[in-house]
């Protein structure tokens, strides 16, 4: 008696991209070279690469032909017309503005948005996001729930906004000084978490009522109308396509970016509803990115763009992505490894902090895992803590509670045999944890350190 259906990809193999295994000698080597530092890694020292989803997802048959029917006008393209009119239909924004990727958007936004002194409250920070915020002379403020920077915690919607501590902000600084709430689903540093529907609607509704915008993070919207969809009974029944409409709808407009829900390699955008910051937006972008018909982009990824819009959509595709995730998160959880749960969207992320009690935080105790699963096995990952976070306005290490390292999963890329030999090179990196020591920083550059940071061994 067949007793379990499993679920596979909705996809077969049509072109390959080899891979290179290298020796224990060679990624020694690498590694030093690399300050280690993964992003300063070489791809080719790499093996099996879960640095990030963005700009690495397989594209589909027809998004490559769909590249061929790039037109590449510098004005009006017909591509544009397509992605905008994708986006008008699965987002249910009325304006486009279409960037070179996600920190494009966030740019334009920061810029025309926010002046020096305000505040902007969000559901954790993401790295770019709050640079631009930043930049713009904001101050982020976290108003994400508690549980959120707890990685045992086991809630359906870890990526919640707390109300109270949104209406505590706005008590506080007032109205006036808050020039939107930037809510991302799901929320990356959180661990791919997501935010639910009711949530959201409550986040519009307070802010309604003092006159806040609210700007949507779409970058994993479609990831989060998944979650939505298997996690709160009131919208079990619709479709992820209504769900992320209703979703969009509690928002004046996004930012996004196309490298991750919308399976191309390069790509972003501005949506939004009203007209004045759109005309802004539109002026803005020839300055920084390109014509408002391309905005850095060619015809061609506008294209590739708005394919993906129709094919991330899918339910049997999202079901496949996230299965995937969830069944690398399942086989860690039964080794007894370490890692925040739930499992998220787009990656699992390994609990530094119990891998290496015997680390300080300043000794980067994710640094060293990222540093370790790349010497065991060639396995490249992302540190996602005292790095990541930097520095702020007065030079002190922003230190977050969480101390991750992140093993993200490019959408169709690789196999289930390729996620068995991911657990195992954990597994080993696990058992040795005891000798491990920390790293020390040599080298730190002004904005977004954990880029090009560079560490030597303690
Ligand atoms: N917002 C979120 C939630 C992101 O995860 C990213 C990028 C951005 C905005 C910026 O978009 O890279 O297109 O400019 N995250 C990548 C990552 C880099 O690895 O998580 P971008």
């Amino acid at each position: 008696m067949v007793t379990k259906r499993s679920w596979a990809e909705p996809f077969k193999i049509k072109m390959v991209e080899p891979l290179r295994m290298t020796t224990r000698e060679e990624r020694e080597k690498a590694l030093v070279e690399a300050g280690f530092n993964t992003f300063l890694l070489r791809s080719d020292d790499v093996y099996i690469d879960l640095l990030t989803d963005s700009g690495t997802s397989a594209m589909s048959d027809s998004q490559w032909a769909g590249m061929m029917l790039g037109d590449e006008a510098y004005a009006g393209s017909r591509n544009f017309f397509n992605l905008e009119a994708a986006v008008q239909k699965h987002y249910g924004y009325k304006h486009l503005v279409p960037t070179h990727q996600g920190r494009g958007a966030e740019h334009l936004l920061s810029s025309i948005l926010i002046k020096p002194g305000d505040v902007v409250p969000g559901n954790m920070y993401f790295t770019t996001t709050r640079a631009h915020q930043e930049r713009a002379g904001g101050a982020f403020v976290d108003i994400i729930i508690d549980q959120a920077h707890d990685p045992s915690a086991l809630l359906p919607f870890k990526g919640n906004v707390d109300l109270a501590k949104l209406e505590a902000v706005i008590t506080r600084v007032g109205a006036k000084k808050i020039p939107y709430v930037s809510i991302a689903a799901t929320v990356n540093m959180a661990g791919g978490q997501p935010i639910s529907m009711a949530n959201l609607k409550a986040v519009r509704e307070l802010t309604q009522r003092h006159g806040i915008r609210v700007f949507l993070d779409a970058t994993r919207a479609m990831e989060n109308a998944w979650f939505i969809q298997q996690r709160e009974a009131s919208h079990a029944n619709k479709s992820m396509a209504e769900i992320l409409l209703e979703m969009c709808s509690y928002s004046d407009g996004c930012t996004m970016s196309g490298k991750k829900d919308l399976l191309v390699n390069i790509g972003g955008f501005l949506a939004l509803n009203d007209w004045d910051v759109f005309e802004e937006a539109r002026n803005l972008v020839v300055l920084f990115e390109g014509l408002h018909t391309y905005g850095g982009l060619a015809g061609r990824d506008l294209e590739a763009m708005a394919r993906g819009i129709s094919e991330a959509i899918r339910e049997d595709h999202m079901r496949a992505r996230i299965g995937q995730v969830e069944y690398v998160g399942d086989r860690l959880i039964e080794l007894g490894i370490p890692v925040v749960r739930p499992i998220g969207g787009h990656a699992v992320f390994l609990d530094a902090r119990a891998f290496y009690p015997q680390l300080e935080q300043l000794q980067f105790p994710a640094q060293t895992l990222a540093a370790e699963l790349y010497l065991d096995s060639g396995l490249r990952t992302m540190e996602r803590g005292v790095v990541s976070a930097g520095r702020d306005k007065d030079g002190h290490n922003h230190l977050p509670k969480l101390e991750l390292v992140r093993l993200t999963f490019p959408r169709r890329v690789y196999t289930q045999a390729h996620c068995d030999v991911t657990v195992e090179s954990v597994q080993a990196v696990w058992e040795n944890r005891a000798s491990v020591r920390g790293l020390e920083m040599i080298y730190e550059p002004k904005h977004l350190r954990f880029f090009q940071a560079r560490f030597k061994r303690l």
